[in-house]
């Protein structure tokens, strides 16, 4: 793939203020690619162009089910999908706007659609990065589903290190290991993060619903480890786990 318009991508995702505001979407991506590089680097996984492309954009659109215009549009064909979900079903809202929303966007820009298999593995990524349901979708080729599996658990444990919309991780680090008692496979993440970010302004704090309190480090990391579920699955591992640094500011 030469081009997954990731401009166009963004603009969609700004027409509904990317479900939770740019900050939050651009450091989603933003992680997500620090995974997979450092993935790649350590010898995990290969990540590619279109790979990195993906992560980028699932950034871009996984939160715009949080946008009320999309609940209303897509509320319905949820309901009537079959396809599981839990909580408020934002990933199945994203989901299904991405699905209506992104090819005729990119059609009326004279631009060609996404390859399919692009297609699939961001949808994936949308669809998986929230909830416990891991719906296979029946028109998904077999072959395309490690990818998608791969790119949505690092897309996940990405989403989750910004739990509280504030940016506070500043960098991420892996190290494969062997577990010596045991000879599992394991991975350990280093989190470096800002002790001063986090000051949410009161209001969009209240918006969300959340603690206008800074976030603490601890909390992104704990939902980081109940998220990377996925993770252990895709990538055949026994445990992962999460060590934190402070970084001066
Ligand atoms: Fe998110």
């Amino acid at each position: 793939m030469d081009d997954f318009h990731l401009p166009q991508v963004k603009e969609l995702g700004a027409s509904y203020n990317y479900g939770r505001g740019q900050p939050h979407a651009e450091q989603v991506g933003k992680l997500a690619v620090q995974i997979a590089c450092t993935f790649r680097d350590e010898g995990i996984c290969p990540v590619s162009a279109d790979d990195v492309r993906v992560l980028e954009a699932a950034g871009w659109l996984h939160d715009t089910g949080k946008f009320p215009a999309v609940l209303e549009k897509y509320r319905a064909e949820a309901a009537s999908s079959g396809i599981e979900w839990e909580d408020d079903g934002h990933n199945l809202l994203s989901f299904l706007m991405v699905k209506h929303e992104l090819n005729p966007l990119l059609k009326a820009r004279n631009l060609p659609p996404v390859p399919e298999e692009d297609e699939a593995a961001l949808l994936y990524c949308i669809l998986w990065h929230n909830g416990s349901k891991y719906p296979v979708l029946p028109e998904t080729p077999g072959d395309w589903l490690p990818r998608c599996r791969r790119l949505a658990a690092i897309f996940r444990v990405a989403d989750a290190l910004d739990r509280g919309l504030v940016q506070k991780v500043a960098s991420i680090s892996v190290e494969p290991f062997t577990n010596e008692i045991t000879g599992n496979s394991e991975l350990g993440f280093t989190i470096g993060y800002h002790r001063a970010a986090g000051g949410r302004p009161s209001s969009l704090g209240k918006a969300f619903g959340l603690s206008t309190q800074p976030s603490r480090i601890s909390l992104e990391i704990e939902r980081a480890l109940e998220k990377s579920d996925l993770m252990l699955k895709a990538f055949g591992l026994a445990a992962i786990h999460f060590k934190r640094t402070y970084i001066a500011d």
